[in-house]
């Protein structure tokens, strides 16, 4: 690691450490390294199939069982994927200092890996939704291309996935802005900040006057600090940052 990342880490640990409400919003590219393909650039799954065909409520409408075959084949991938280095640090990172999270991944590896205080903004791949009764149950299973409510036996599911089109759940959307409201220090993580509402956090926070710190290997958002890098070559080395800057300050 070249010293002026080193530099920019310690930094960006020492604002951390200081901070009094930190807020981290997460992407696609955080779940890169634990083998799940993120949406845009080159291997992005947005080049290979349609959103519109397959992540819109028309697309459902039109074709129910192409939408949850496509969802199920990401959900078996996603349910062989691991954590990577990156959620656990981050993970670590929010035992030590008040760091809330915010991410637009569906994939659950921040749970696994043990984050706290996290808002889905995008929903969960793990989750369904009745059309009929409204009820949310735990889907595991990745074979069933017409599943059916478990609790009104009637209704259709679908996938509680936020889509194109649609709004982000009100009840998360007003606590996403309460916490930005509150936040002084926001870490961007691995998006390409492309999609809205998310994409406007990090200058909510600026215009608040806070500190962004992005960490990207293409960096792609208004940041104060851009640590160049992936998730999971960065956070490891910030939490040891943080640790050290912790109890150096313990100490004083
Ligand atoms: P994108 O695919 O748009 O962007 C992924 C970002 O991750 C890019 O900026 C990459 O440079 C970066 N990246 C790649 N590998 C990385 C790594 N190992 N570590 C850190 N960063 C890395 O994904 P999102 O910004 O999350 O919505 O996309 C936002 C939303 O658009 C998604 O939630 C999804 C999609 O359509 C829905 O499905 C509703």
């Amino acid at each position: 690691m070249d010293n002026s990342l080193e530099q920019k880490i310690e930094q960006s640990a020492q604002i951390l450490v200081n901070s009094r409400f930190a807020v981290a919003l997460s992407g696609a590219g955080m779940s890169a390294e634990s083998g799940i393909p993120t949406f845009r650039g080159n291997e992005g799954l947005w080049k290979e199939f349609s959103a519109k065909e397959l992540a819109t409520p028309e697309a459902f409408l039109k074709n129910s069982k192409l939408v949850w075959q496509w969802y199920n084949m990401r959900k078996e991938k996603i349910s062989k994927a691991k954590p990577n280095a990156g959620h656990y640090a981050l993970a670590k990172i929010q035992e030590i200092i008040p760091l809330h999270l915010i991410t637009q991944n569906v994939d659950n590896l921040h749970n696994d890996a043990g984050s706290k205080n996290t808002i889905e903004i995008h929903g969960n791949i793990f989750l369904a939704r009745c059309l009929q009764c409204g009820h949310v149950s735990e889907l595991k299973s990745y074979d069933n291309d017409e599943p059916l409510c478990p609790v009104c036996f009637e209704g259709k599911l679908r996938p509680h996935i936020v889509w194109f089109g649609e709004q982000l759940d009100q009840k998360n959307l007003q606590r996403v802005f309460t916490w930005l409201d509150s936040c002084d220090t926001m870490l961007v993580i691995g998006t390409s900040s492309q999609v809205y509402p998310a994409a406007g956090f990090a200058s909510d926070v600026q215009a608040n006057g806070g500190t962004v710190i992005e960490i990207n290997p293409q960096p792609a958002a208004q940041a104060h600090i851009t640590l160049n890098g992936t998730s999971g070559e960065i956070l490891p080395p910030l939490l040891k940052a943080i640790e050290r800057n912790k109890n150096s300050l313990e100490h004083n």
